[in-house]
């Protein structure tokens, strides 16, 4: 009797979990094209380190009144772009290289290799995943 109850317990529970994880599933299909959290990637350091190396000398961004460069492209809305300069994958991991070193990733582009270590570049990361709209 008792061991009946528990198989019952058993199986709803694990009903439960199957229904969850497809949920999960389903979620992440539906967010495909949604901006990317980055692991440990802490937004506000993000653009505290945007303003400290100077990313806006290039860049016009959100949230950094000045300067706003030109060279390197209006980055708003740059969290639900699917590409980085529009052909490499716009990846946490792909955007921290790119971030840190461009032109190991693409000879020939004007974005200079810029002085981030790695947690520095997946804040920026972070930030710039959450310019999700232009
Ligand atoms: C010396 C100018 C310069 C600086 C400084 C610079 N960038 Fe760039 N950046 C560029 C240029 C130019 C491009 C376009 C590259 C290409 O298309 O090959 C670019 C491209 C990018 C892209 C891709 C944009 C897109 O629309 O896909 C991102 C993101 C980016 N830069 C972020 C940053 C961040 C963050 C910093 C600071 C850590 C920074 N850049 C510093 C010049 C610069």
């Amino acid at each position: 009797m008792r061991w009946g109850g528990q198989g019952e317990a058993g199986r709803t529970a694990a009903a439960a979990l199957l229904a969850l994880a497809s949920a999960g599933l389903s979620a992440c299909v539906d967010k495909a094209d949604q901006p990317r959290p980055v692991a440990q990637g802490d937004p506000a350091r993000g653009l505290a380190v945007i303003e400290a190396v100077g990313c806006a000398a290039c860049h016009t961004i959100p949230g950094v009144a000045w300067p706003e460069g030109r060279s390197g492209g209006d980055l708003a809305g740059f969290g639900a772009r699917p590409f980085i300069a529009g052909r490499l994958p716009n990846q946490p991991g792909v955007l921290t290289r790119w971030l840190i070193d461009a032109p190991s990733l693409d000879p020939g582009t004007a974005m200079p290799p810029m002085p981030l270590n790695q947690a520095q570049a997946r804040d920026v990361a972070a930030y710039l995943y959450t310019l999700d709209d232009d």
